[in-house]
């Protein structure tokens, strides 16, 4: 387990960082600590400042910061020019004019997949379990609401999103017949690969704070049971298939592969 400090830079923002500690059942920092004594003690920080909420490590040389920012050069070349409904994601849920699926996504992380099924029409609820990432997730998720007076298309798709903290198996255990979604989707933390060059920092640190997706076999079997029309499962593009299931059929990209397992026909 990563030992994690609170280390508020913005005193506005001093009970958000008392509530932070509470839920995440971590210290705040002493702001008399010295760096050597800090990095020491703790491997990594969240620092709450004016950006926001941010995940660095304590020795600043080993990676930047983890965030979770919608608004980022990134996600905004991708929300518009990353290729609609032709991107191998929307393919694979099924996104077109005729339909913009109710999509529950079982493995939020920071995002980024939700954002994009949400920037193309989708309403998408994202269910993150491990404190520190929904901690990041709903800060980005904040942080977009505010600035949706001055970027209304970033607005119009935040306000598609919801977000929940809890384990996906309770979540899907607890559905009413009504609330069931249209598309379930599932993305598991890949194995981890050995210091591949690859793997950027961000992503190894990412890893060791979540862990490995031990239980996502189960919760595709749950979510099967659950799923209106499709579940689709997100794969590194030579892993096996998710607990052994064949999926209907695959669409693979580059480094990624998307694993469909069709259950009705879309409603178009
Ligand atoms: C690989 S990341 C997902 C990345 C995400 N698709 C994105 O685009 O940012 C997997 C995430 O799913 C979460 N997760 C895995 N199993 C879960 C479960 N049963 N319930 C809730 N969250 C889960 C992990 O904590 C981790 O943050």
């Amino acid at each position: 387990m990563s030992t994690i400090v609170i280390n508020c830079k913005n005193s506005l923002r001093s009970e958000h960082a008392n509530r932070l500690a509470k839920i995440l059942c971590c210290p705040i920092l002493d702001p008399d600590l010295s760096i050597k004594a800090k990095q020491q003690m703790f491997e990594y920080e969240l620092v709450l400042d004016h950006h926001g909420l941010a995940l660095w490590p304590t020795n600043t040389k080993l990676h930047g910061a983890i965030r979770c920012d919608f608004s980022s050069a990134a996600n905004t070349h991708r929300r518009k020019h990353g290729g609609g409904n032709g991107q191998a994601i929307a393919k694979a849920i099924g996104v077109s004019t005729r339909f913009t699926p109710r999509v529950l996504d079982l493995t939020a992380g920071l995002g980024v997949d939700g954002f994009v099924l949400a920037s193309l029409g989708c309403s998408v609820t994202l269910i993150e379990r491990n404190k520190v990432v929904h901690s990041l997730l709903s800060d980005g998720l904040e942080r977009a609401r505010q600035t949706a007076s001055m970027d209304t298309a970033l607005g119009t798709i935040v306000g598609r999103i919801s977000l929940v903290r809890q384990d996906s198996s309770e979540f899907l255990a607890l559905l009413s017949p009504e609330e069931r979604p249209d598309i379930v989707y599932i993305d598991p933390m890949f194995p981890e690969r050995k210091k591949s060059a690859k793997v950027k920092k961000e992503m190894q640190a990412f890893h060791s704070i979540v862990g490995s997706d031990d239980d996502s076999s189960d919760l595709l079997a749950l979510a099967l049971g659950q799923a209106r029309y499709r579940v689709v499962v997100k794969r590194s593009v030579s892993a096996e298939w998710l607990g052994d299931l064949k999926p209907s059929y695959s669409l693979t990209g580059k480094s990624t592969r998307f694993d469909v397992f069709a259950l009705n026909k879309l409603p178009y």
